[in-house]
């Protein structure tokens, strides 16, 4: 088993000695939501013929877990309005039974979670994060422009009855949301889930001013100390959250803080996307095509040799702004092209 995986033994590593253990890939950007932070109301997608097949996903996919990926995580757009998806999960758990990774996960919004949960559980996958910003169904479909809250909880309900473990992610909304993350809070940790917050950021152009949505995770942690007894623990989910324990309920907030605090140092993650694009940083617009020496020949010499030299170039860090003089966002790409 370890024979197959030698270049596991020489692992992705970038300029600032960061390895890159963690893949998201964004297998398809359309999504049958429109999140008002996220997409504009009419928003273009990619013609189909150029998204990469399922099985060039797998390929790629693999190229990494042989170069020492050891956690994938398939985002959106929404990854399960993409058809056969479960076919992609299905291929991929074999790197999970030859304990070549660690995980394979998912984030979505919990629209089709019903449908999969039970084949999700049957591929390996143990947690899936469900965004959900708001418990009031009226403001769930305004935030949501297209999402029925009731399909979202049944999607959590499903998960969970099939063992998955759910992390609620929820971005944070200046008068939006900022009424309801105490409830959210209970509401989670009642259901045994942990919740992060997410400061919004500026990507991709949306309709109205993201300086209005912005509110700093700082406000919103000293709010909450109000009300629940917090502790910071060391726990890490590994991503960028940072983590506090709440004694009230036992339960965990996550805090990702890419505008108020920046966790560059330990990235160890890159993204590709649905027609094979890499991007070594969220917030960063340089990025590598993986699809012409995927589909140039049939072995992966090309490919492999197209990923490290992109994985040369990674960015020390992003520097996002959200102000009103800066009007246009920081990269013109939307989260559901890059992945979320
Ligand atoms: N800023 C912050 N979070 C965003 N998401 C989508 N767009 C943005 C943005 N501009 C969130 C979704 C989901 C996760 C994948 O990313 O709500 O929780
Ligand atoms: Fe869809 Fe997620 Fe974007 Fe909302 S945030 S529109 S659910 S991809």
């Amino acid at each position: 088993m370890a024979k197959a995986l030698n270049l596991s033994a020489n692992p992705l590593v970038d300029p600032f000695g960061r390895a890159i253990t963690y893949l998201r890939v964004s297998v398809t950007d359309r999504c049958d939501f429109r999140c008002v932070y996220c997409m504009s109301e009419d928003m273009h997608f990619l013609p189909k013929a150029d998204l990469l097949s399922l099985e060039e996903l797998d390929r790629l996919c693999s190229a990494f877990v042989a170069r020492g990926a050891r956690k994938i995580r398939i985002t959106g757009g929404e990854p399960l309005v993409r058809r056969g998806i479960m076919t992609l999960f299905r291929s991929l758990s074999r790197h999970l039974a030859a304990g070549a990774m660690d995980e394979l996960t998912v984030t979505t919004n919990g629209s089709q979670l019903a449908r999969h949960a039970a084949e999700l559980v049957d591929c390996g996958v143990r947690r899936v994060n469900v965004s959900l910003d708001t418990l009031d169904a009226a403001k769930f479909r305004a935030v949501t422009r297209w999402g029925d809250l009731d399909k979202v909880i049944g999607g959590i309900d499903a998960a969970q009855a099939a063992g998955l473990a759910v992390k609620i992610n929820a971005v944070a909304l200046a008068g939006v949301n900022d009424d309801e993350f105490e409830r959210l809070i209970e509401w989670s940790h009642g259901r045994g889930m942990d919740i992060t917050f997410i400061e919004v950021m500026p990507l991709g152009e949306v309709e109205g001013q993201r300086a209005d949505q912005y509110l700093p995770l700082s406000q919103v942690r000293a709010r909450l100390a109000q009300r629940f007894t917090l502790s910071d623990t060391p726990y890490n989910s590994g991503g960028p959250a940072r983590y506090v324990r709440v004694a009230e309920t036992g339960g965990r907030i996550g805090f990702i803080t890419p505008m108020t605090h920046n966790f560059c140092e330990s990235c160890n993650r890159v993204r590709v996307t649905c027609t094979g694009t890499l991007y070594m940083c969220l917030g960063q617009e340089d990025a590598a095509d993986l699809r012409a020496p995927l589909r140039a020949s049939a072995d992966d010499d090309l490919l492999q040799a197209a990923i490290a030299r992109a994985i040369a170039r990674k960015p020390k860090g992003h520097d996002f702004v959200i102000d009103r003089a800066t009007a246009r966002p920081a990269v013109g790409r939307h989260m559901s092209v890059t992945g979320g």
